[in-house]
């Protein structure tokens, strides 16, 4: 394997330098290359550039393995916690017993919001999408706690940070909630686990006890799991530009919400429940819809379907199937839109247009049908999208800071006007 690679350009040879990560990836480094040659490289939607080094998650997408911190994503979804795989990808390693028992009482301690939030809350009007609501919740913490803006803080300071943000984010979730279907706010119980607390401030009611199923706390714990972590997509590298400015882990992390919010991203999944309804509403015909995702006339795609790095299969997509027959036949849910999911599945799986672009269905596909059978309503499903992804997020700020990267500044080519005079009102 070459240590360096040639560009040959206006009769110039330049050596750029190879670099090769742990799994045997492939870069070459262009860092110096505009400086010595004044010449830039393109890259619309970075689908081959490589923003940094980095040691938390390992994604290959043609063999279809997602690994945290060197764990596969199969072994931690069977055999550990959200709060566990948290710690993983924040610090790097599993935590032992007495750590992990800390971390979850620092995090329970935390889960309280100051009061006046409760204010900012009341500000929103009731058809305020709550994603929109979630990122004005994070960012508004900046002014609760300012020392948070501080970029020299200390180690321990930015933990703290890290604790309430992990604490605060299932109250802020619930409550963007509840203000979406003006009912009064939930407050956190602290001898609860992290999942079970954050059903109990969604579905609970001041009026009575609300309890937990321990089958419905236990799906969602696992469906945060395989949200954890994905590596520079496009609301992780959100995080890292925005924190690349010396931002505050708040302001970086709210932007990360807004990034998730699309429905090419994190969006996804409330898009596959909106497209099944669209499609039962219509009359169920899958055999049209597929035609009309097949069309190239027609904006139309499947949602659900198809993944900018798995171009095989998703793994978190195997794993999470399960979970959803496990949890409908385990919660006897019947529901129309679940045949017509299915039948788009097999359609699709087996039809030559998605067999040759390797369209299959992503995790979304099934996390919205999950969510949906616990009773979370559509409009929340990028918020549980965030609640799982949060880690990541933290993680990959974290070490952004910590390796001291640069501020993220892309380059372009311009394609406007040359210069040009002005041209007076009367002669336009
Ligand atoms: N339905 C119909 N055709 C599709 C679909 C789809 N869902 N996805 C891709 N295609 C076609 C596309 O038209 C193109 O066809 P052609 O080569 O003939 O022009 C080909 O497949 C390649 O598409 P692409 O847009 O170049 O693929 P991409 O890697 O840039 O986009 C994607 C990936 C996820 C944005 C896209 O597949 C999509 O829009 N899917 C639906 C939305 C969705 O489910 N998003 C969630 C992604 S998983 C959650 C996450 O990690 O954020």
């Amino acid at each position: 394997m070459s240590n360096s690679a040639e560009i040959k350009i206006n009769g110039n040879t330049y050596e750029l330098p190879v670099i090769k990560g742990t799994e045997d990836e492939v870069a070459i480094d262009i860092g110096k290359f505009r400086s010595e040659s004044g010449v830039i490289t393109i890259d619309p939607g970075f689908k081959n550039t490589g923003s940094t080094k980095s040691a938390i998650t390992f994604l290959d997408g043609e063999k279809g393995i997602l690994r945290y911190r060197g764990y596969t994503i199969e072994e931690l979804a069977e055999k550990s916690s959200f709060l566990e795989v948290a710690y993983l990808l924040i610090y790097g390693e599993l935590p032992s017993e007495d750590v992990l028992t800390k971390f979850k009482e620092d995090i329970s301690r935390h889960t309280l919001v100051h009061e006046d939030i409760k204010k900012i809350l009341d500000g929103f009007p009731s058809a305020a999408h709550p994603m929109g609501v979630l990122s004005s919740l994070v960012t508004s913490l900046t002014a609760f706690y300012p020392e948070s803006l501080d970029p020299n803080r200390s180690a321990d300071e930015v933990d703290l940070s890290i604790i309430r943000l992990l604490a605060k984010l299932p109250t802020f979730a619930t409550w963007a909630f509840k203000n979406e279907i003006g009912h009064p706010v939930i407050y956190p119980k602290n001898n609860l686990d992290y999942t079970s607390n954050f059903l109990q401030m969604m579905f609970g009611l001041p009026a009575e006890e609300y309890e937990v199923d321990p089958v419905v706390a236990k799906a969602l714990d696992q469906l945060l799991i395989l949200h954890a972590d994905h590596e520079q997509n496009c609301s992780t590298a959100t995080v890292r530009v925005v924190g690349s400015s010396h931002a505050s882990l708040f302001a970086s992390i709210s932007a990360g919400v807004c990034a998730l919010w699309g429905p090419l991203h994190g969006g996804a999944n409330q898009a596959v429940i909106e497209m099944l309804e669209q499609i039962q509403a219509d009359g169920g015909n899958t055999a049209k819809w597929m035609a009309k995702a097949k069309d190239k006339n027609d904006p139309f795609r499947l949602m659900g379907f198809g993944h900018r790095v798995y171009k095989n299969f998703d793994p978190r997509a195997k794993i999470i199937k399960k979970a959803a027959d496990d949890v409908l036949k385990k919660l006897g849910v019947n529901d129309p839109i679940l045949d017509i999911a299915k039948g788009l599945e097999e359609e699709a799986l087996k039809d030559p247009y998605f067999v040759e672009r390797k369209l299959y269905p992503n995790v979304d596909f099934y996390s919205g049908i999950i969510y949906r059978a616990l009773g979370i309503p559509t409009e929340m499903f990028t918020v549980m999208f965030a609640l799982g992804r949060l880690p990541g997020w933290i993680a990959q700020w974290k070490e952004m800071r910590e390796n001291g990267e640069p501020i993220g500044r892309p380059r372009q080519v311009y394609v406007g006007n040359n210069e040009r005079s002005y041209v007076p009102m009367d002669k336009r």
